[in-house]
Formats: structure tokens, sequence, C-alpha cells
């Protein structure tokens, strides 16, 4: 008999209303729209404007339309983990907040921080108490407000994000679908070049860092970019040769979705076509933990079931890894 494995088996999403463009970006600092597009290919990103609204309520959204969609009731949910590095706190954990507000009483949650790799690695963590037989309904959410931590006077990184959220449902299945394998990895040098400066134990919160204002993303581009090619590559790459999975066997990838330049060198190194990536960046940005869940939902009609499907993630950290899993079920919509 076929091992048991976690599948996906539904999916949610939750965008803000608000759609900031290049125009408007263009109004706040000295930037264009033909930058933009050329260096990263965002055209706009969704930004949640509602006073008093957070990471939990996007993801609390993404949830309840998951639960409606798969016809699950909130109490069979027995574990939720929320990838975020956008909590609305440092604490209590965002994904008690959001098991709290969509009625999952019968979850224990918590959060994990792995910023753009945050969803492959909650996933990957998810899997295991589904593989091991202990659970039956797992969710996993990537939820980020990046607004709440972009400084809208930096040219060199306000364009980059957006903010969204979106939640999967993985199930056992002794059926040859599911999640296979992943490869992950973390090397804490990356530090130096992608992070927010103040705010934690190292640095509390003073008028000082804030006035200096260090309590936004701060990054090395040209480092990160360097380093997010070459190890997002090299990880699907890896993923790829070890299950024999050669171009033509591969459905789809989903890819982080950092920078439009990024995806084609990683689609490249893969020996894949456009036509096998799932690619949404010029809509939303990056929106961190929530990038892949949102391809697989953009996506999710022409995802059919055994799909070959490669995911893969590289941020801040820093944090990389790839997922192999075939694809679960068809949609009928
Ligand atoms: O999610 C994972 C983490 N993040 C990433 O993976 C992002 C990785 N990095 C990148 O995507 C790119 O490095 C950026 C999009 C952030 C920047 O693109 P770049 O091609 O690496 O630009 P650069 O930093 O080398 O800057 C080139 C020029 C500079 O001008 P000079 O010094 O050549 O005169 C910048 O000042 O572009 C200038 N520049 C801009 N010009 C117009 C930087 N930002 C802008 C802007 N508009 N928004």
């Amino acid at each position: 008999m076929q091992e048991t494995r976690a599948a996906i088996t539904g999916i949610g999403a939750y965008l803000p209303s608000y759609r900031l463009t290049n125009e408007e970006i263009s109004t706040m600092v000295d930037t264009t729209d033909e930058w933009i597009m050329q260096r990263i290919g965002i055209k706009e990103r969704r930004i949640l404007k509602e006073k008093g609204k957070a990471t939990s309520d996007m993801g609390t959204e993404a949830v309840k339309q998951l639960l409606e969609k798969t016809n699950t009731r909130p109490d069979e949910i027995e574990l939720l983990i929320c990838a975020t590095i956008t909590p609305d706190r440092p604490f209590p954990a965002t994904a008690n907040i959001i098991s709290r507000k969509a009625r999952l009483t019968n979850a224990w949650s918590y959060d994990i921080s792995a910023a753009c790799s945050g969803f492959v690695f909650a996933l990957t963590t998810a899997a295991k108490f589904i593989e091991c037989g202990q659970y039956k309904k797992v969710i996993v959410v990537g939820a980020d407000m990046m607004s709440a931590i972009t400084d809208y006077t930096d040219r060199s990184t306000c364009p980059l994000f957006g903010d969204g959220a979106s939640a999967v449902l993985l199930e056992p299945t002794t059926e040859d679908v599911g999640i296979i394998d992943h490869m992950n990895h973390t090397d804490g040098k990356g530090r130096h070049y992608l992070h927010v400066k103040a705010g934690g134990s190292k640095m509390p919160t003073t008028p000082e860092t804030l006035q200096q204002r260090m309590q936004y993303v701060h990054q090395d581009g040209q480092t990160v970019f360097k380093y997010a090619v070459s190890r997002m590559a090299d990880v699907a790459v890896d993923i790829m040769k070890k299950h024999d999975i050669t171009p033509d066997k591969l459905a789809w990838l989903v890819p982080h979705q950092a920078n439009m330049r990024i995806i084609d060198a990683v689609a490249r190194r893969m020996k894949i076509s456009r036509e096998q990536v799932m690619i949404n960046i010029e809509n939303y940005g990056n929106t961190t933990a929530a990038t892949i869940p949102l391809c697989l939902y953009d996506y999710e009609n022409q995802l059919k079931k055994g799909d070959n499907v490669i995911l893969a993630a590289f941020g801040a950290g820093f944090t990389w890894g790839s997922m192999y899993l075939k694809w679960a079920y068809d949609t009928n919509k």
C-alpha cells in the first residue's frame, strides 16, 4: 500500500481591494512605471488600508473562504500554522488570533518566521503531522502585511512589496499524489543583507530608531538578488534531479514572486518554459509568505490531478527551499 502523504485539498485567499499602482508610487518617490516594470516586473500591489486591520484579518478571511470552499467545519481543524514576518504584534502569535476569529475551536496554532520561504517551511512542518498519522486536517496560512514595514520614502524597496494572504488545507492521502519531498536551507549570514534593524531585542524601539526609520525593511538589493537567483535555482534543480523530473515531466514551477528577472533566471536554469511557471507578480508584488499559495490560488483551475509541481522560495535569513508534490485534485468550477 502507498505510504500516507499530506495533500493540499483546497485553497482560500484574501487580497485587499486598494491597488497601489506604479503611477501612484511615482508620486511618492523618484521612480517610473518603466523602471519598475523593467527591473522588477510589478505593475501594482494590494494594500490593506482599513484602519485597525492587520495580518490576522487577511489570514482569517483566507481561512474562512477555504473552509467554505472545502465544506469543512471550523471545529474539524486540528492545527493551524501561520507563516508571517508581519505579525499583528510581536506576541501572541498571529495564528492564535486567526484561529480565534475563524472559530477553530479544536485547533492549536503557532507562527513560523521564515520570511519569503515561510510558506514552504510551514507546509513542510505541517505535512509531518499528517504523514505520521496524527492529524487529518491541518491549515497552513501564508500572510503578510508588508505595507506595515515598508518605507514609502525609499525608492529601492517601496515598489517591491504588497499585502495579501492565502491558506491551504492539508489532508492525508494514500493515492500517488500529495507532498513527496522538500529541500530546505538557512544561512544566517544573510541577516546582514535583508532585515528590519530595530524593534526586536537587539535594538528595541526608541525615538532615535524611529527617527532613523529603522522599523522598516532594509535591503542590499544586489546581494540579495545574486543569492536569490543562485540558491533558488540550485535547490529547484536539485529536487528535479533527485526525483528524475525532466523539464517535459514538470507541469508547474511555483516560484516565490520577488522579481520577474529572478523568476526567469530560475526557469532558465531548470530548462523549462515560461508557460510552465506560475506568475502573478505583476498584480500583487512581493507578498512574502503569501506569494506561493496566492499563485496556487490564481492557477487552481489550471492544475490537474497528478501534475508534477515544484515550489521554490528564497528570502531573508537567508532562507530557501523547494518542495516537490503531485497535485491532488481537479477543480470543477
Ligand atoms: O523576496 C526575497 C527578497 N528580495 C528580493 O529577492 C529582491 C532582490 N533584489 C532585487 O530585486 C533588485 O536588486 C532591486 C529590484 C531591489 C533593485 O534592482 P537592481 O537592478 O539591483 O538596481 P540597483 O540597486 O543596482 O540600482 C541601479 C540603479 C541605481 O542608480 P545608480 O546608482 O546606477 O545611479 C539606483 O539608485 O537604479 C536606481 N534605483 C531606482 N531608479 C528608479 C533603485 N531603485 C529605483 C527605483 N526607480 N525605484
